[in-house]
């Protein structure tokens, strides 16, 4: 830092030329999260200072909050479900196995307890294993990318804490048999945790949807992220628990606060991006997101149908606005297509190929672009 500060000009400068080395999401394919609604920058702006850290100062932001997590309660079939806006998934997902893991211990004696998730978890999971000393056990997934349910079954035994599914897998928006694991979990008396990060906001308002959340019993804890589909500000999450026990677990006494307890895994917590969640979710209500959705399922039909025209396949048909597409050498077409056109797209692993992400920003136009690119750069591949 120097001894004098610098002029509000000469930091502006410095803050546009560093803007203009941001990418545009213009160009960017690879990416969850998209341009925020207006309305929820406008609030995001309005809350700026609010700390949700110490909600007895803010007691205003406090009940968006609430009003945030009855609407997704209500939407993802629990009204009274308990939780708290998070910083996004990752939290969601560590908050949801800590409580997991406290309830489990309460009641047995177990060295180390494990879990059973998909192959295709979020990288977060391997963080909750290494942060909560909780042992992850993979099991394998069938030819449709969904977990299968007989490696889940192997895996399960006296110290498992719980399973996780996932309602729109990262690399391939692919979605659990969460029905069938359900069942299992209530058969074997242990938690099942969505992971819903990406999906929550996508299966609700999708023609053909699925259930996925707590209309199945045995479903004990979701996330969903409003900074993703759900067009808010980052850090944009929520967790939502089927009874309160799971998030008393999770409780700290914070005595030189306003209030004497805290649940949440960080301490300062961003008010303004509960305003903003507050402010797109009631701006946009189901109709909303169901034009959205729509536009993002539209677009990914009519990448498919451009695609094929130059012989491009997915490695799945596309569950939701995520694609995979086989192509030989994807590193090389990634890296090709980042080098000579700007394009930012990702790849997947298992089964490896190119990752594409057809979120609220992409348009007919980019897609017809993209894909005269893809088209050049595989010819000499
Ligand atoms: C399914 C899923 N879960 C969790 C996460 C982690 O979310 P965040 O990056 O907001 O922590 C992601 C991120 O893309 C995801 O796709």
């Amino acid at each position: 830092m120097n001894e004098t500060g610098l002029s509000e000009e000469k930091i502006r400068n410095i803050l546009n030329d560093s803007k203009s080395q941001d990418l545009k999401y213009e160009r960017v394919l690879s990416s969850m999260c998209t341009y925020p609604h207006r309305v929820a920058v406008e609030a995001h702006m309005q809350f700026i200072e609010s700390n949700m850290g110490d909600f007895g100062l803010f007691k205003g932001t406090s009940n968006l909050e609430k009003e945030v997590l009855s609407m997704l309660s209500n939407l993802l079939h629990h009204p009274g479900a308990s939780g708290y806006m998070t910083t996004g998934g990752t939290e969601s997902n560590i908050q949801a196995i800590r409580s997991m893991r406290n309830l489990f211990i309460q009641k047995s004696k177990c060295e180390k307890p494990n879990l059973v998730v998909p192959d295709s978890a979020h990288f977060s999971f391997d963080k909750v294993s290494d942060i909560l000393d909780v042992e992850l056990r993979k099991a394998s997934l069938e030819d449709d990318l969904k977990v299968s349910i007989d490696s889940v079954k192997s895996l399960i035994d006296e110290n498992t804490i719980g399973l996780v599914a996932i309602a729109g897998s990262t690399e391939f928006g692919q979605v659990d048999p969460i029905a069938r694991l359900s069942e299992i979990a209530l058969e074997n008396n242990i938690f099942l945790h969505i992971d819903a990060a990406f999906g929550g906001f996508v299966l609700p308002f999708l023609e053909m949807s699925c259930e996925f959340d707590f209309i199945l019993p045995g479903v004990t804890s979701i996330a969903i992220d409003p900074h993703k589909m759900g067009m808010s500000t980052i850090p944009s999450g929520v967790l939502l628990f089927r009874t309160n026990e799971h998030l008393e677990s999770l409780k700290a006494e914070t005595p030189y606060l306003t209030v004497s307890t805290q649940y949440t895994l960080t301490g300062t917590r961003s008010g303004a991006a509960v305003a903003a969640t507050y402010a797109v979710m009631s701006f946009l209500g189901k109709e909303g997101y169901r034009e959205k959705v729509s536009g993002c399922m539209e677009l990914t039909h009519y990448l498919m149908d451009r695609l094929a025209g130059i012989n491009v396949y997915p490695l799945l048909k596309p569950v939701m606005n995520v694609v995979a597409l086989k192509v030989s050498k994807p590193d090389l077409v990634r890296s090709r297509l980042a080098k000579e056109f700007n394009w930012q797209v990702s790849i997947t692993q298992k089964p490896h190929g190119l990752r594409l992400v057809i979120m609220p920003h992409v348009t007919f136009e980019m897609i017809d672009s993209f894909v005269k690119d893809l088209e050049k750069v595989l010819q000499t591949i």
